[in-house]
This record gives C-alpha cells, structure tokens and sequence, in this order.
C-alpha cells in the first residue's frame, strides 16, 4: 500500500474531494440492477418512515405546543422534508455512487464538509436509535403492566426525573419517584447490536411483514377511532378541539410558534425518507419514479400522521397525551370492549419500533464502516470479524452509545437533538444541489430538482428555520458536539484521511468489503453511507 505525504495547503485540504471516479470504483463490487418501480420506492419510504415519531412524540407535541393545531406542524414538517428529499433525488440521480450524504458532501463540497456529515448523521441515525428505543421501552412497560408485570418505575425513565403520567407525578406509596436508568430501552439497545454483530439484519421479505404490522395497527386505530369521532363528532370537537390552536403561552407553547416547535418535534416522524432518495441507482425511471416514491411516502405518511393525530386530539385533551405511549392510552378510552385492540396495538408498535432501532443502528455502523475505510476514522471501525463478517467492534461501540443515550437522558432533548442534526444534514444537501449545478452544470443528471433553485433555497431556509425553534439549552449542546467534531476532524480525520495520503481505498486489500446485502429491503441496502 503506497502512501504518499498530505498534499496542499490546509484549506486546499480540508476542501479536497473524491472524485466521482473514485467513488465509482469502491462501489464496484455492488452493481446494481434498476429493479425497483414507483410503488417499491413509496413502500420502502412508508417502510422506513414510520416509527417512534408517531407512536411516541406525536403525544408531547401536542400536549406541550401545539395542541390539536398539531395536525398543522405534521404539514409543515412534510413539506420541509418534501425539499429536501427532491435535493436527495436529484444528487442519488446525478452522483453514480450508492451513498447517502456523507458520500455526496465528499463529492461536492469536500471532505471537511462530509466529515461535518459524518456528526450530523451520528446524531440522525445513531441517537434516532436512542429515541425509538425509549419509545420502544415505553410501549413494553405499558404491555407488561396489562399482564400484570410491573417492572420498577425508578428503571424506566431517564436519570434524575420526576416520574409523570398525563402531566401529573406518579405516586407509589404516596411518594413521588424520581427515575434512574431506562433498563428497557438500554436492553433492547445492546439485544439488537449484539443481533448486527452475528450478521442478522432484516431481509426484505421480513421488512415487508413489519411494514404491513406497522401500517395496519395505525389502519385499525384509525378505522376504529375514526367511527367512534365520527358518531359523535360535535360534542368531542366542541370538547377538545375548541380552540384548535390554543393561546400562545410564550417559549414554544402553543398559537404559531408552538406548531412551528411542534413541527420540529414531528420531523423526527418523517426521519428515514432519504432511503427512498439514496434508490436512485435502483429505480427503474428515475426522473419519473423517484419524486414519486418520496412524495408520494411524504403524503401517504402526512395523510396517515394527520388521521392519527385527529384522533388522539379529538378523543382525550391534549394536555393528557404526553405519556410514553399516546396512541395505546388513547386507545384505553375507546371503552372496555376495546381493551383488546389496545394491547394489539403495543404489540405492533413493539414489533415495528424494534425495526426502526434495528435498521437505524445498521446504518450508523455503515456510516462508521465507510468513514473508517476513508480514513477518517480509526481502521479498527471498518475491522471485519473473519466469521460473522460483521463490523463488530464499530457495532458494540455504536450499541455502547445509543444505549447509554436511551438509558439515561430525556426523550424530548435526545429527540430535539436528532431533529437539529438531521435538519442540518438536510440543508447541507440542498447546498449540495446548488453548487453541483455550477460547477459541474453539463454532468447528466437523472433526475432535476423542479423550480431551481427555488426549491433547494427553500430547503436550507426552512431547515434552518425549524433549528431555531428548539429549546437553547439544546441548540448549546448542539453547538458544542460540533465544536467537538470540529476539533476532532483536526486532530485525527486531516490527520489520516486517505485522500490526503493518496490512497484509495481499493488499494487496500486488508479491508475486506462489508457485506452488500445486508440490511436489505428488496433487495437492496436500506440506508447506504
Ligand atoms: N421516522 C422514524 C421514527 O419515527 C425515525 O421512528
């Protein structure tokens, strides 16, 4: 292996891109075949999409901001992500590499930018596991008390918090409890990694199962609940829907400002549509195909979210649906005769959210594996184990953190957090699309961005808009992980990026490739770094 002495000068180096040739030759070995037709790209979008946002967040969001005018934030999130997933399909269409945003700010914007990606999709794909699984816990502690199971409430929530149900503390013998690990939600963390390391990852025709368990539990909930608000709409809409959008309290509670707040809260329900965007090798008629699955999953969810959260409004006050489980507890108040159908949705939302968590942390490994291969990480993230092939060290490390993140702090900061992460991550993609179309305007493009740039423009600021609607002490946090990553890209990835060294990563025989179909949907890798 050849390596050559870092060329340039610092900002010629931190700006250094791969070019699309290179990225082509380490995506050879996964020839893709243009397989997937329009209906496959909004199933695997819905597939994707659906998780912890709406069984879980949907509750907070509208009992701390935006009440029932929460249906209004499920819009204004849609639409944001609707920009920014036509950026995703024109750069999947554009850039021949099977890569989600790290590989495309590597291409564009250079490496400095890509590692900033790298942070920005630790906080999108590693903490969003953190977050779906303390939903997850939340769904499991409320089933296990139906069969009489009742697991220590100090074990089921985040450290140092007073225990809450529908905004009161919970008392046992008359004491509040103040909560000290999350055992559930740390569990399931360290299960499904431990799952990843001995290579188990979902096939395609087990994601389908799950997608279906998924929509269909959100179907009945809607079907039932829906003809029950409908034989009495005027008493429930005079009751809990007067007044739809509540005063405006100040700090994000409630009028407009609240279902702007809300609508970064729910933009974590939308969270995982770029699988559709990073197909784009895959579809069959990409100018045509693409924007359809990615709007079409968009709408198809909004429409979903939108039925659901009319419900859960109309049938309790939205002041008492910030508890772990909305949709189960909204379901307890259909009546006794429907006690039923409550456990059966805590079942599904178990078995869907386990999904969400398993494919999340797969992707963070993927993303870890692939900056380890370029570099900007230590080797050891991208070391194979010669069994199981698996990264196994990158992905006990990836299970250490999203369980300790879910054991111990709040759902609502880790949630903001992956928010603010993944909506940085998206305007940096629609910055993407914008200098790719100068500087490189003659490259073919699959598919083109409609109204440029209009469209991307709207993207960054909408993006930027929703990050300033989260709490300070969040967006301080957040201001000090990048700092960090920051620091950290100069003291390891300048440091040792292969780029720098003119290596390329074929070159490097030691690293056997990561297996392709893993974590597949259809047949092809769900969400590729
Ligand atoms: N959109 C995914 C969820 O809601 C991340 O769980």
């Amino acid at each position: 292996m050849a390596t050559a002495a870092p060329r340039g000068g610092v900002f010629q180096r931190m700006f250094a891109r791969k070019s699309i040739a290179q990225v082509q030759r380490e995506s050879a070995n996964s020839e893709l075949k243009r397989t997937l037709g329009k209906w496959n790209l909004l199933l695997l979008g819905v597939g994707c999409i659906i998780g912890a946002g709406i069984f879980v967040r949907t509750g907070s969001a509208a009992a701390l901001h935006a009440g029932p005018a929460v249906l209004l934030s499920f819009v204004v999130a849609g639409v944001v992500c609707a920009f920014a997933g036509l950026c995703y399909a024109e750069l999947s269409s554009t850039l021949p590499v099977s890569g989600s945003a790290y590989t495309y700010g590597y291409t564009t914007l250079g490496e400095f930018v890509a590692w900033i990606m790298g942070a920005l999709l630790l906080l999108e794909y590693g903490l969003a596991a953190s977050v779906v699984a303390v939903g997850w816990g939340g769904y499991v502690v409320s089933l296990l008390a139906d069969f009489g199971l009742v697991i220590p409430p100090q074990f089921t929530g985040p450290a140092g918090y007073t225990l809450m149900n529908e905004g009161k503390p919970v008392l046992v013998d008359g004491q509040t409890v103040t909560t000290l690990f999350n055992l559930p939600a740390f569990l399931i963390c360290l299960a499904l990694a431990a799952l990843l390391c001995l290579g188990v990852s979902e096939s395609a025709k087990v994601n389908n199962v799950i997608v279906a368990i998924k929509v269909s539990v959100l179907v009945a909930f809607i079907v039932v609940g829906g003809l029950i608000v409908l034989s009495n709409f005027g008493t429930l809409s005079a009751q809990n829907w007067t007044p739809f959008i509540p005063p405006n309290e100040g700090e994000g509670k409630f009028g407009v400002d609240g279902i702007m707040r809300a609508a970064s809260i729910v933009f974590f329900a939308y969270i995982g549509f770029e699988a559709v965007s990073t197909a784009g090798q895959e579809a069959r008629n990409p100018q045509k195909d693409m924007p359809f699955g990615i709007i079409g999953s968009l709408v198809v969810c909004t429409v979903i979210y939108m039925l659901v959260a009319a419900i859960m409004t109309l049938l309790v006050p939205y002041n008492t649906l910030n508890v772990p489980d909305p949709v189960a507890v909204v379901v307890d108040n259909f009546g006794p005769a429907w006690s039923w159908l409550a456990k059966i949705i805590k079942i599904g939302a178990i078995i869907g959210l386990t999904s969400v968590v398993l494919v999340l942390m797969y992707a963070q490994t993927r993303i870890f594996y692939t900056m380890a291969r370029d570099g900007l990480l230590p080797k050891i993230f991208a070391r194979v184990h010669p069994r199981l092939k698996t990264p196994y060290i990158n992905t006990i490390l990836v299970g250490a953190i999203t369980a300790v993140a879910a054991g111990f702090f709040d759902i609502n900061v880790l949630g903001d957090m992956t928010s603010v992460g993944t909506l940085a991550a998206f305007a940096i993609v629609c910055l993407s699309v914008i200098y790719l179309r100068r500087s490189a305007p003659d490259l073919p493009r699959g598919f083109k961005v409609p109204l440029y740039p209009v469209l991307p423009v709207l993207g960054i600021l909408s993006c930027l808009y929703l990050i300033t609607t989260v709490p300070a002490n969040v967006l301080m946090f957040f201001l000090w992980y990048m700092i960090g990553g920051v620091v950290l890209y100069f003291l390891y990835g300048y440091r040792n990026s292969n780029l720098q060294h003119g290596e390329m990563q074929d070159d490097q025989p030691d690293l056997p490739a990561y297996p392709e179909d893993a974590g597949t949907v259809g047949g092809q890798p769900v969400i590729r770094p």
